[in-house]
């Protein structure tokens, strides 16, 4: 099938049955052996490496030629495929049984030697690998990162297709949507002055095709954030973005759920029998620390405020008064000073004002602190961390400081215990969210997801007296500790939107300027309607073992957010700058 003018075979088809045959294979020299005067080559394309011999004894002259061959040189051979000797087979590779000897030679391209090396093995820095990306990518398993993303992106359509949703493209250059990170924005040079942003996400166009009767959406849609990056995070990157109409929670959570495992099982071949855990918001921080717990392992936080508010311990006594909390973390492990010396500066650095323990025996805690806490308390203590023989940490402060540190800890512990199966694919559903973050900065009500999330109904009268117990149809998916995905049902209706917008600080006038096209647009009728965007780099990742995305992408940028390669961003020339209007007064040099 991929048969050309230039080749008759790829380098990883060619086995026994092929032998006495004549083929034509091109590709580039992998490695190059001289044993004895004959030459071996392994020539390598995507599929694979097929082993070239140029013997003097089978043609003098394509001996001679090869002399001038290098590494990472693209040729074109033609030969016979003979058996290899009794005893040279290599079953590690499908062509293994084969070897084809060469009677005809051409240099498609001569190459200068790479300065990365083309082995899964070894890997280069991360600059150079990026500068050489064309080089990197040549790597295998950089090339099968490449297969695995294109295989899920195929069976995330076939199985979308399947259930009547539409592939729809939406704009690049739109007027700047809120999903709380930075826009990029484009200027334009029709409209001096004025500024496009590449989407964030395609959120507000999604909704406006559920207005406009498509029921059923979906895209992998590129989407631009201009924030920090991070192993899991950069600034262009892939959603599969969803939205269906006349549809509950329920709804949307089957939809991504089985499109989910649908991919896991037809590019990695796993079932998975049951469905994916649940778990309100609430729960998984009370438990977890966090909104995307790991559940590969236990090591459940445990809320202790209530037992240590009696001890003597004038730290615990203090935050708790102060409508702070402690929470507690049991490790059945025996640590040493060293150990306990670092987990105490991790929680630090995380925010934490230090970190408390004690040693259990299952009956009796010892600690420079247990002088404080009178037996029977310590007795509570153990029996509500169902502590035996190992530490018992504690942190107090404001819960968001111990949840953040606690949570931080708990993976920590789960490496250091070995407790996190690195096979396995651990999926919860993270329900009922609260709709609004206090913001303890600009001391306002920030959406927890966007604003156009529908409020719990029964939730919606608090919404100007108690913003802080209005719950939402808010839900994400996470994976191993990472948040995969996140969705809501939508508000529909008018009024509620400017309420919801309101309490995040748009009034009615500054929410007409910015919204006012898509309010207008829910007044000629808008369905019930939600939606989900899965992160499709996450994803891919985490199939592939991995939490890095830049693994997975065939063009990263780094952490500057500059790609080494063709050297973007740049400057552009005045003329362009005149063109559009622009002159640079601000700019640092
Ligand atoms: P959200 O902003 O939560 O939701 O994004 C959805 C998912 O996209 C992934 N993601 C990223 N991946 C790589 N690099 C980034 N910079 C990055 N930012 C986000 C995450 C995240 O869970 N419009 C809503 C979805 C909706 O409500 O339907 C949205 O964009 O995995
Ligand atoms: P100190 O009284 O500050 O010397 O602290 C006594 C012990 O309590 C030390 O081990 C500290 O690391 C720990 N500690 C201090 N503040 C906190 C806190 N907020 N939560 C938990 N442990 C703390």
């Amino acid at each position: 099938m991929l048969k050309t003018s230039m080749r008759t075979h790829t380098c990883n088809e060619l086995t026994k049955k092929e032998a006495k045959k004549r083929v034509m294979l091109c590709g580039f020299c992998h490695t190059i052996r001289n044993h004895g005067g004959v030459v071996f080559i392994d020539l390598r394309d995507r599929y694979g490496l097929t082993q070239i011999v140029f013997d003097p004894g089978y043609s003098k002259e394509t001996h001679k030629e090869s002399d001038k061959l290098r590494r990472e040189f693209v040729i074109q051979i033609g030969g016979l495929v003979k058996l290899r000797k009794k005893g040279m087979e290599n079953s590690n590779l499908s062509t293994g049984e084969i070897e084809v000897f060469v009677d005809k030679l051409g240099i498609i391209s001569e190459a200068q030697t790479p300065p990365i090396e083309i082995d899964d093995r070894i890997v280069a820095n991360d600059e150079i690998r990026l500068k050489y990306r064309y080089l990197d990518l040549r790597r295998p398993i950089m090339q099968n990162h490449l297969l695995l993303r294109h295989k899920t992106a195929q069976a995330v359509r076939e199985y979308l297709n399947s259930q009547e949703f539409l592939e729809i493209e939406t704009p690049m250059l739109i007027r700047s949507t809120p999903e709380g990170a930075r826009d990029y924005v484009v200027p334009s040079r029709v409209n001096q002055g004025k500024f496009y942003a590449l989407p964030q996400s395609p959120q507000l166009y999604k909704q406006i095709l559920m207005i406009a009767g498509l029921d059923r959406y979906y895209q992998l849609a590129r989407c631009l954030r201009d924030e920090d990056l991070r192993t899991d995070r950069q600034p262009e990157f892939t959603q599969i973005d969803i939205e269906m109409s006349f549809v509950e929670q329920k709804d949307v959570l089957e939809v991504v759920e089985s499109t989910v495992k649908y991919a896991f099982e037809k590019v990695l071949g796993l079932k998975f029998k049951e469905g994916f855990k649940v778990m309100t918001y609430d729960e998984s921080m009370d438990k977890y620390g966090i909104d995307k717990p790991d559940l590969r392992f236990g090591l459940e936080l445990i809320d202790v405020t209530d037992i240590v508010r009696n001890s003597d311990f004038a730290v615990f006594k203090e935050v708790v008064k102060n409508k702070g909390i402690v929470k507690a973390l049991y490790a059945e492990k025996d640590f040493s000073r060293t150990e306990l010396e670092q987990f105490t500066e991790s929680c630090i650095a995380n925010g934490a004002k230090g970190l408390a323990y004690m040693k259990s025996d299952g009956k009796k805690l010892e600690s420079n602190i247990v002088k404080y806490f009178p037996e029977k308390i310590q007795k509570e203590i153990i029996e509500g961390t169902k502590a035996k023989k190992g530490y018992i940490f504690f942190i107090a402060d404001k819960p968001k400081i111990v949840n953040s540190a606690l949570s931080k800890l708990r993976l920590e512990l789960g490496e250091k215990l070995c407790l996190i199966n690195k096979k396995e694919f651990s999926f919860v559903w993270i329900v009922d969210f609260p709709l609004f973050e206090w913001n303890e900065d600009e001391e306002k009500w920030d959406p927890a997801h966007h604003m156009f999330t529908m409020p719990k109904k029964e939730h919606i009268k608090f919404l100007e007296t108690e913003p802080g117990k209005v719950y939402a149809d808010l839900y994400d998916l996470v994976l191993n500790g990472v948040e995969i995905g996140s969705g809501s049902i939508r508000i529909n209706n008018p009024e509620l939107q400017e309420r919801v917008m309101n309490v995040v600080g748009f009034d009615k006038e500054r929410a007409r300027k910015r919204f006012g096209f898509l309010i207008d647009a829910y007044r000629f009728g808008g369905p019930s309607h939600g939606g989900f965007a899965v992160g499709f780099d996450r994803l891919v990742a985490l199939m592939g073992g991995s939490n890095d995305i830049r693994e997975f992408l065939a063009f990263p940028k780094n952490k500057n957010a500059e790609n080494p390669m063709d050297g973007c961003p740049s400057e552009v020339t005045n003329e362009q700058l005149k063109e559009l209007g622009i002159k640079l007064d601000f700019v640092k040099k």
